[in-house]
């Protein structure tokens, strides 16, 4: 099928999970598309254009991976002004409107063979799902190393695929560990913030492995001092930025970081590469 990048394909939304307490609102998205040709392609890391019909159009990451079994698209979504409060109104039946892919995708052929490290802070684990899907799954997973997580959730009540979790601890030569930023009653895992932590409960090799952090612009900085700090090699820091975007296409200039468009030229970077670029984001 030929896609039209500016064109929107109608998709449904065939299930909707409500993640976490009302605080941080953060609903999941299940999306099929209703024209009857074939799903999109796409690679881990890359993210697409969601329109809701009569309110506007916003950019979220696929937070689901692209093996065989893909039949759904898969989006996690904050409410945070117009768009997502709109899309968060919607129910199972519902249609929006869906173009893309657009950006380039986490560096799989960098990570093959090597051991994965994954340290998220709260939303930031949706676009990271795609490669944790993607390298755990049954398929794929003599590709990769040893896998290990640091998940950070504000409390326990915002923690994220509550559903998956157990999946993932139970994957072969998997640990996943958890930290909430204060402690809480009944509480039994990490407390604090995950750049204290990475020292104590990651293992965490300079050679052979490739670090994957995503969450808030503050996480992403404090995590990836650390781990420079611990010795590691800015060019296996890999980040995937969330600028304000238009387009989607490197047209508009709206998601500019000096010379680079986030949404064409990223959003996937390697900490080498932000060292690189001017401190905008
Ligand atoms: C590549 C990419 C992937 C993304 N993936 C996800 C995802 O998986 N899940 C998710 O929930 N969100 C994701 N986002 C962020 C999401 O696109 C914004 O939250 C959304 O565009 C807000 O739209 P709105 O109309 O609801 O908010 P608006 O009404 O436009 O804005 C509400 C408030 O949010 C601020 N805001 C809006 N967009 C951004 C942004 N990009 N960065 C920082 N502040 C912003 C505004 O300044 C304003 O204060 C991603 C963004 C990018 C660029
Ligand atoms: S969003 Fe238009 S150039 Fe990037």
């Amino acid at each position: 099928m030929k896609v039209d990048n500016y064109l929107p394909r109608e998709a449904e939304i065939t299930k909707v999970v409500q993640e976490t307490g009302i605080n941080l609102n953060i609903k999941t998205f299940h999306l099929r598309f209703t024209d009857g040709e074939a799903m999109m392609e796409f690679q881990p890391g890359q993210f697409l254009m969601l329109t809701v019909y009569g309110v506007g159009e916003a950019p979220f990451g696929l937070a689901c991976a692209p093996t065989t079994d893909c039949q759904e698209i898969i989006i996690s979504v904050k409410e945070t002004g117009k768009v997502t409060s709109a899309l968060h109104e919607l129910q199972e039946g519902d249609s929006v409107g869906i173009r893309g892919p657009y950006g380039n995708s986490f560096p799989l052929e960098k990570t093959s063979g090597k051991d994965v490290v994954f340290i998220s802070g709260g939303i930031g684990l949706a676009p990271l799902r795609s490669l944790i899907d993607y390298v755990l799954h049954p398929d794929l997973r003599q590709d990769f190393g040893r896998v290990q997580m640091l998940q950070a959730f504000r409390s326990p009540e915002d923690m994220l695929y509550d559903y998956e979790q157990q999946r993932w601890e139970n994957s072969p030569g998997t640990t996943v560990k958890y930290t909430i930023d204060r402690p809480c009653e009944g509480w039994e895992h990490c407390v604090g913030f995950p750049h204290d932590l990475i020292d104590e409960e990651l293992d965490c090799q300079t050679e052979d492995t490739v670090y994957y952090t995503c969450g808030p612009p503050i996480m992403i900085k404090a995590v990836t001092n650390e781990l420079v700090n611990l010795g590691i090699d800015p060019e296996d820091i890999i980040t995937t930025l969330e600028m304000r975007m238009s387009c989607g296409l490197g047209k508009c200039g709206k998601c500019n970081i000096g010379h680079r468009y986030v949404c064409k030229d990223g959003p996937v970077y390697s900490y080498k590469e932000l060292l690189e670029m001017p401190d905008e984001f």
